[in-house]
């Protein structure tokens, strides 16, 4: 959500901005801005509604030279997707230049005050209070000195920011801040720079630094960058990160979009996470703060996530119950963070599942549950994200930058490393054997090459995707773990086709949903050779009896639902019914895809949604 940019140094600063701002396009927006500031002090500005590549084009013609700049992807919360409200936004002389990502809480009560002290707005936005600010104190009590005049304007604000700034009076200087709103910056031969991820500058450095909450960061064209703190005392050690993801990472690669190209990744993501987990003290997991002792005694987990990874978190509920004998309870973060009755024991520990690590809810919830007194452990696929920064433990998924909205990769990872922890948790308090959880291992590392059987059969995705033309809405079903397995296909159709998609547990359709079929409804039954196969063909049953058409996702040879079905998406035996989530949801996510380039819409940017959804 929102995307800053920055850069000073010896090249020109617009061809930067505006792949660096492409490389953020994938955390979601609707306008973008560039702002760039010549070495004698003009500032230039292009701005729109709408793509990065609409932008390209509007500053070929603009042309703006200069070696220092500023750039952002806005997506909108105060105020229309508009020209006028994206970023850079200016201070009343027009000297200042400001991008910002967060929400700015006290606006209307800072914009009133500004007002009456002669300032005017061009803008809607909460952003636009920010340099006025700055300029107030610019010409007053900084005297000059614009990491001062940045931080005196920040002190003023409520809410949450990662600011970058530049001003006409000192051309080639660049400062930026952040409070609750991540923001990297680094230093290189070619200048310094600055982000709000690390993907803009996987191809100019593989070392950043980043900022803690007030901090504010000079950056200077010889690539130097200073850090002082929010008292304006230096801050000497930085905490570091280095980037191990290579550009090319994020690079489409031949694939016709980035959703095609990480729902084949998936195999990969696995490996790399199972490789060296089994070791002498059987499943090896370090990121644990906890003792075994510690381990031992947790007693209730509550998992905390939003979205996809709260369907992950359903089905690391189904693995530690069964595996741990730990009651677990899931969570979405937006509906725990307003629960004021919620109870714990001394001994409840908390995971908290988040690919982005940024998003708002999940945060603030991960900190009530520290601040009940609980071990928070993150389980999250980028690196140095708030989540792992602020977790007393964190497990690094490494499924590689994921680009599309939509989670694919991340979905199955997190599942996997929630299977980790469930092991590992069986292993320390003791309710299950090492050779049963070696056992269990060696299972999960067959995943992969089942995983690989599924992506080879995708024409049955694709075939099955016709059963949706002309359709306006579907009904997605499961039993047991694949309740979850339908929820996550029907939330990844909704995302990407918009047809809309209710995802019911199998069992509970007769109790409404049932009401919705009609002749031609589309069912996307999950029915796996487990043990509530029975149950689910009665579900399947009713809904033909009411006209449906209904498309299984089931076990390699399972006949009865070949007869029943009109297309079956077919998945190899799994050893353990538990796993069958994980390469199922391989068919769905492609059965998505399919029926949402069938529409016609663009699969990586799905309209209205952020990658990092970093407001409340
Ligand atoms: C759906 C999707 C979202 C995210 C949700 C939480 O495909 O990606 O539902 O899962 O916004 O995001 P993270 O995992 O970054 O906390």
């Amino acid at each position: 959500m929102c995307g800053v940019v920055g850069y000073t140094g010896t090249k020109q600063a617009a061809s930067w901005l505006l792949d660096g701002l492409q490389t953020l396009e994938y955390r979601g927006y609707d306008s973008a801005g560039i702002q760039v500031v010549s070495p004698s002090g003009n500032l230039h500005g292009v701005k729109c509604a709408g793509r990065v590549a609409v932008l390209r084009e509007r500053a070929a013609a603009a042309n703006p030279v200069g070696t220092c700049g500023i750039g952002h992807t806005r997506w909108a919360t105060h105020g229309a997707p508009t020209d006028r409200n994206a970023h850079p936004h200016l201070d009343g002389t027009g000297r200042i230049a400001v991008v910002h990502n967060g929400i700015i809480e006290n606006f209307q009560e800072l914009r009133r005050e500004l007002m009456a002290a002669g300032h005017t707005f061009v803008s809607d936005t909460d952003t636009e209070v920010i340099p006025h600010l700055i300029q107030e104190a610019w010409d007053g009590p900084a005297h000059g000195d614009l990491a001062a005049a940045v931080r005196n304007a920040c002190d003023r604000l409520e809410g949450s920011w990662a600011v970058a700034c530049v001003c006409s009076d000192v051309p080639g200087t660049l400062v930026c801040t952040r409070n609750g709103s991540p923001l990297v910056v680094a230093s290189t031969d070619d200048g310094a720079y600055c982000a709000s991820d690390v993907m803009p500058l996987a191809g100019v450095t593989s070392h950043v630094l980043q900022l803690d909450d007030f901090d504010v960061a000079t950056l200077s064209p010889d690539g130097t960058v200073s850090i002082t703190d929010r008292d304006g005392r230096k801050v000497e050690h930085p905490s570091a990160i280095d980037i191990d993801w290579d550009a090319s990472a994020a690079k489409l690669g031949g694939y016709s979009d980035f959703m095609a190209k990480e729902i084949s990744e998936q195999p990969e993501a696995l490996e790399r996470l199972l490789k060296d987990r089994l070791g002498k003290h059987g499943i090896e997991l370090d990121e644990l703060s906890l003792t075994r002792e510690e381990l031992a005694a947790v007693d209730k987990i509550v998992i905390i996530a939003c979205g996809t990874s709260y369907h992950v978190g359903l089905i690391a509920k189904a693995a530690i119950e069964r595996w741990a004998r730990i009651p677990v309870a899931v969570e979405y973060a937006s509906e725990f963070n307003y629960n004021e009755e919620y109870l714990v024991t001394d001994h409840t520990m908390c995971v908290v599942i988040t690919q982005s690590g940024e998003t708002a809810d999940t945060l603030t919830a991960a900190r009530r549950m520290r601040g009940m007194g609980c071990n928070v452990f993150a389980i999250t696929n980028v690196l140095g994200s708030t989540a792992a920064r602020e977790s007393d433990g964190t497990l690094y998924i490494q499924a590689g930058p994921e680009i599309a909205v939509a989670s694919t990769k991340a979905y199955t990872a997190q599942m996997v490393a929630s299977y980790l922890l469930a092991l590992r948790l069986a292993l320390a308090n003791g309710s299950m054997e090492r050779a049963e959880v070696e056992k269990h291992f060696h299972e999960l590392e067959t995943l992969p090459d089942i995983m690989r059987e599924v992506l080879a059969r995708r024409w049955q995705d694709k075939q099955a995707a016709r059963l949706f033309r002309g359709k306006q809405s579907s009904l997605f079903l499961g039993r047991n773990v694949n309740a979850t397995t339908a929820y996550e296909g029907a939330l990844k159709l909704k995302e990407i086709s918009y047809l809309h998609a209710e995802a019911y547990p199998a069992g509970e359709m007769k109790h409404g949903p049932i009401a919705l079929i009609e002749g031609g409804f589309p069912v996307v039954a999950v029915v796996p050779a487990d043990h509530v196969h029975d149950k689910t063909v009665s579900n399947i049953q009713e809904c033909l009896a009411r006209g449906a058409v209904v498309i299984g996702v089931a076990t390699d040879g399972d006949e009865r639902v070949a007869k029943m079905c009109s297309e079956v998406l077919w998945v190899p035996p799994v050893a353990d019914e538990l796993l069958f989530p994980t390469v199922a949801v391989i068919h769905l996510q492609l059965l998505a895809r399919y029926v949402a380039r069938d529409r016609g819409y663009d699969v990586d940017k799905p309209r209205n949604l952020a990658k990092s959804v970093t407001v409340e």
